[in-house]
């Protein structure tokens, strides 16, 4: 785990004060608002599922109360994020397993672990996918999917990046002081390269548009990849 302060002290704190329920609905966009919803992860029944980078777990919540899979585990590498979950869904054990840890070495130690990675505006957006999508191919079983959200275009309205080039965003450490963190807002075509790289296949990536009008709203890319399915791991 990394000693360096937890730059995710703040974020959701306020609404985890006030709002507790577990969501009825599974949002994709950035706004939190619009269609497609949990039907783009298919049939859960039975299946092994991780959130990654799952903050206060809303997500993993919903899936875990209203579907049916084997276990949801959501993964956070902040133990600010990690303590809001369990304080809000702890009580969803054991379909939902709450796993502070970062996302790259917990895929890493999981071989065939999981049918389904997700992630919404979560590990993928700030951690190198050169380290994160090699280790979710790996973590993924034969046949199993990759479904992630992320940003289409900076929130300020600059396009995405035409290169694995990552930008660093403003942050506040837990002490308040300023400081920033990487954040990965890729171009479509970036994102499958890295996926192909990665041995993923069947890559569908598709333009969420902002449904509101608000300002620092954003497009999402909604951007889904499949472990090929006649693979023999060493
Ligand atoms: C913008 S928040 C999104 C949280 C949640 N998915 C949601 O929709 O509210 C990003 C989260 O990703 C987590 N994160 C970023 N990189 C990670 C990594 N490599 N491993 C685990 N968690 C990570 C952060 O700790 C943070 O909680």
């Amino acid at each position: 785990m990394t000693t360096t302060p937890d730059l995710w002290h703040q974020y959701g704190r306020a609404r985890a004060a006030t709002d507790r329920a577990v969501p009825e609905a599974f949002y994709w966009d950035w706004g939190q608002e619009g269609e497609p919803g949990a039907e783009v992860l298919g049939d859960l029944t039975g299946l092994r599922v991780a959130d990654l980078g799952a903050g206060a777990g809303r997500h993993a919540a919903h899936l875990a109360a209203r579907h049916r899979p084997e276990r949801v585990d959501a993964i956070d590498a902040s133990a600010a994020q990690h303590a809001i979950a369990t304080d809000l869904y702890g009580h969803l054990a054991p379909r939902l397993r709450l796993v502070h840890a970062d996302v790259v070495p917990h895929l890493r130690s999981a071989p065939n672990g999981y049918d389904v990675l997700y992630s919404a505006f979560g590990a993928l957006d700030f951690t190198d996918p050169r380290d994160l999508l090699p280790a979710a191919a790996v973590a993924l079983r034969p046949g199993g999917r990759l479904v992630f959200a992320t940003l289409a275009h900076y929130l300020g309205g600059e396009p995405a990046e035409a290169d694995v080039t990552n930008a660093d965003i403003l942050a506040k450490r837990p002490d308040g002081q300023p400081t920033t963190m990487r954040r990965w807002v890729l171009q479509e075509q970036v994102w499958t390269g890295l996926l192909v790289e990665a041995g993923l296949i069947d890559i569908a990536v598709d333009l969420l548009p902002a449904l509101s009008e608000r300002a620092r709203t954003a497009g999402t890319l909604l951007v889904a990849a499949s472990r090929p399915t006649d693979v023999t791991r060493k």
